[in-house]
């Protein structure tokens, strides 16, 4: 076949190494700790089932027919009345917030605009941007988010945005505080720069309080990104966009391009399963579950490292982020984990400007009681292994 040369841009949709190294995690006598899945045993089976019925009783043809690019209008508006200081024509339904994430790149970004990012950020954030060829600036970030001094230097050059995960983010687990939000949201606006709150890990939080949304403290500021991917099961692909006009006409322009319309079945399903109030009557198991996962590894990772992993507990989400010692090389690590049987994800590409190598990520949402003691066992082993020099 007649092979067409490729559009430049694909130089910046690297197959990358991270892909590379966890393709290996997909061997069947690996222990995953490195995939970010939601843990399946909690998804709705019979919900889902018996709202598919519903909603096809429901809606008859129009849950099968084309519809509205922004979605289903009583989606939308179940979407507005969950978020304080939203309205329904704000909200735009997407197929996962990972497509927010692309319509906010292609519909702002111009090559070498700049675009500010924590370091470490959701590596799946920075491949989205990436093709729309930005400039990356980033703010280190710690257990509380981004440090908002640094904040003020990277805001003061001018980015287009600032992409943040201010609950339980992907990787590092940290949550911001009220008060860091409100310097935030108040920084932003002040040097003119939007902020991009993707919040998937939310509704995960398993100790504390519930802390503001940044769209809720400055909606005119903030494009908002939410998803059912992580309370109820991600192959629906129902997300959504909250966003201020006129970046959310844009959006729904520049999706109607890309896939016209999310499923209007699925997206009746969920209609079906929110009207039900599925998210309250599921939240306490979801959070007792990620509570019980996420202690069991930090204990079966304590007793098996010590000191050799040191990480912060989160307060929700699914991600245990931590450090080896200092001058460690995480990815060469990896290696000797997968021979032990065992994975994680090296920290350094979740830096979109490089990083130190020896951080790493750990998920505890997927696997059982055993398989997450057996695996802080196999990377205890395999870290005696790579100090050996195996
Ligand atoms: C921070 C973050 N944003 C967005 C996504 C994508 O979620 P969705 O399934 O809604 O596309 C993920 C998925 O892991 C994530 O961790």
């Amino acid at each position: 076949m007649a092979y067409p040369s490729l559009a430049g841009r694909t130089d910046r949709m690297q197959s990358s190494t991270i892909r590379e190294l966890l393709k290996l995690t997909a061997r069947a006598d690996v222990l995953n700790l490195a995939g970010g899945l939601p843990a399946a045993k909690l998804f709705p089976m019979e919900e889902t089932q018996a709202a598919s019925e519903r909603a096809l009783a429901r809606h008859g043809v129009r849950a099968l027919q084309y519809g509205p690019t922004d979605g289903f209008p009583e989606l939308r508006a179940h979407v507005a009345a969950m978020l304080p200081g939203a309205q329904p024509d704000q909200v735009i339904v997407t197929s996962g917030s990972q497509q927010g994430l692309d319509l906010v790149g292609k519909v702002v970004l111009d090559p070498g605009d700049r675009v500010a990012v924590a370091a470490p950020s959701y590596m799946g954030a920075l491949r989205a941007f990436d093709p729309y060829e930005p400039e990356y600036l980033t703010v280190p970030s710690d257990a509380d988010g981004i440090d908002l001094d640094a904040l003020e230097d990277v805001l003061a050059q001018g980015p287009k945005f600032l992409y943040v995960i201010p609950d339980f983010d992907n990787p590092q687990g940290s949550c911001m505080p009220a008060a860091r939000r409100e310097r935030l949201v108040e920084a932003a606006r002040r040097h003119g720069v939007m902020l991009v709150e993707d919040s998937p890990y939310r509704e995960l939080r398993f100790d504390g309080d519930e802390q503001p949304t940044l769209h809720a403290l400055d909606p005119g500021n903030v494009v908002h990104l939410g998803t059912l991917s992580k309370t109820l099961a991600p192959g629906l692909r129902v997300a959504w966009a909250v966003a201020p006009e006129p970046l959310k006409d844009w959006m729904e322009r520049a999706k109607q391009a890309s896939d016209l319309h999310t499923s209007t079945f699925t997206q009746a399903v969920a209609l079906e399963l929110l009207d039900d109030g599925i998210l309250d009557a599921r939240k306490p198991a979801l959070r007792a579950h990620y509570r019980e996962q996420c202690h069991l590894l930090a204990d079966a990772v304590r007793q098996e490292m010590g000191d050799a992993f040191r990480f912060d507990l989160p307060a929700g989400g699914m991600f245990l982020w931590g450090e080896l010692p200092s001058g460690s090389d995480a990815q060469a690590f990896f290696h000797t984990a997968i021979d032990h049987g065992v994975a994680f994800v090296p920290g350094g590409p979740f830096y979109a400007n490089g990083g130190p190598s020896h951080t790493l990520r750990l998920s505890f949402a997927q696997p059982t009681e055993q398989e997450l003691q057996e695996a802080a066992r196999r990377l205890g082993r395999a870290w005696q292994a790579f100090q050996n020099g195996a």
